[in-house]
C-alpha cells in the first residue's frame, strides 16, 4: 500500500484531504494488522457514491423477491419464478446477475428442501403442498451488484421443517448484532453458528457469503462456522453478504454430477436460508436488500 502523506487527496476519490477523510481509520486498521489480524484493503472499502450505487441495485432485488412473494403457489414451476425474476430485472433496467454466470444456465436460483442452494429453475418442478423454497435473486443495476434470499412456505409445512425455517431466519439477526466496526468477522460467524447448534442444526462449512457490490463476489470469503476473534476485520464501508445455510441434521453436503450446481444435503434432511446485503456503517450496519 502506497503511503499517502497527510494532504493528499484521499485514495477513496471523496475529493477530500488524505487527513480529513480516511487517515484516522487507516492507522487504526495498520494497528489491526501489526497484531497479526486479517484487516480488508482499500479495493474492498465502498465509497458513499459507491453504496448508493448497490443501495438503488437493492431496490430492485427487493422488489423482485416482493413480487415472488405475492405470486408463489402451490403448483407453480420453478421454471415460473424464473421467467418471472428475468422479466422484472429487464423491465426495470436491471440484469439478473447469476444468468450465465460461470455458465449458471438461469437469473435466479431455487432450492427446495434437501436442495442446499444453487437449485436451477425447472419447469418440470411444481412446487407442492408442504415444500420449502429458497429463492436467491442477485442484481446487477447501473453497474452495481445486490443479492439477497428469502425463504417461502408453501402451505402445510411440517412444523420441525417450519422451526428450520425460522431459526435460520433468527441466525440472520443474531448474526447482524455482531456487525460493527472493529469487531471481526468471526465474532458474527460464531454467533450464529451457536444459534444452530443451540437448536440442534449444523451450518454448512464449504459456502459463504462473500462481499459484493463493484462484482458478484468479492473478498472477503464469509464463513459462518469460525470463531470469535478470528477472520477479517470489519470496517466502515465494507459491504458483505450474511448467508448461512442451515441444515436440519448433519452439515455434509454434496454436488449434483450431472448438472454441476444443485447442492444437496447428504443426509437428504432439509436446509433453510436467508440471505442479506449490508453495509458496515461508523457504528453498525444498513441492511441493504430488506
Ligand atoms: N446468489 C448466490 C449467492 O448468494 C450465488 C449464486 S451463483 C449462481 O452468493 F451462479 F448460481 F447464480
Ligand atoms: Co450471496
Amino acid at each position: 500500500m502506497k503511503k499517502l502523506g497527510r494532504n493528499d487527496p484521499c485514495w477513496c476519490g471523496s475529493g477530500k484531504k488524505y487527513k480529513t477523510c480516511h487517515m484516522a481509520m487507516d492507522e487504526r486498521i495498520e494497528q489491526y494488522a501489526l497484531q497479526g489480524h486479517m484487516v480488508p484493503s482499500h479495493d474492498i472499502i465502498k465509497t458513499p457514491e459507491q453504496i448508493e450505487g448497490i443501495r438503488q441495485s437493492s431496490r430492485l432485488n427487493i422488489a423482485i423477491l416482493d413480487e415472488i412473494e405475492k405470486q408463489i403457489r402451490i403448483g407453480m414451476s420453478t421454471g415460473e419464478i424464473d421467467r418471472l425474476v428475468s422479466d422484472m430485472t429487464k423491465q426495470m433496467g436491471g440484469i439478473a446477475a447469476p444468468f450465465n454466470y460461470d455458465g449458471f444456465p438461469k437469473s435466479v436460483c431455487t432450492s427446495v428442501n434437501e436442495v442446499v442452494c444453487h437449485g436451477i429453475p425447472s419447469d418440470e418442478r411444481i412446487l407442492k403442498d408442504g415444500d420449502i423454497v429458497n429463492v436467491d435473486v442477485s442484481t446487477i443495476y447501473n453497474g452495481y451488484f445486490s443479492d439477497s434470499s428469502r425463504m417461502f412456505l408453501l402451505g402445510n409445512v411440517e412444523p420441525e421443517t417450519r422451526r428450520l425455517v425460522e431459526v435460520a431466519r433468527e441466525c440472520i439477526d443474531v448474526g447482524l448484532e455482531q456487525v460493527k466496526p472493529w469487531n471481526f468477522l468471526g465474532d458474527m460467524a460464531q454467533a450464529i453458528n451457536d444459534h444452530a447448534k443451540k437448536n440442534g442444526y449444523s451450518i454448512v462449512r464449504e459456502i459463504g457469503g462473500h462481499g459484493v457490490g463493484l462484482e458478484f463476489h468479492e473478498e472477503p470469503f464469509v464463513s459462518y462456522v469460525t470463531r470469535k476473534g478470528t477472520e477479517m476485520l470489519m470496517v466502515p464501508g465494507m459491504v458483505f453478504t450474511i448467508e448461512p445455510m442451515v441444515n436440519m441434521g448433519k452439515a455434509d453436503i454434496y454436488i449434483d454430477d450431472n448438472d454441476g450446481w444443485t447442492v444437496y444435503t447428504e443426509d437428504g434432511k432439509p436446509s433453510a436460508q436467508w440471505e442479506v446485503t449490508l453495509a458496515v456503517t461508523e457504528n453498525g450496519y444498513e441492511i441493504l436488500t430488506y
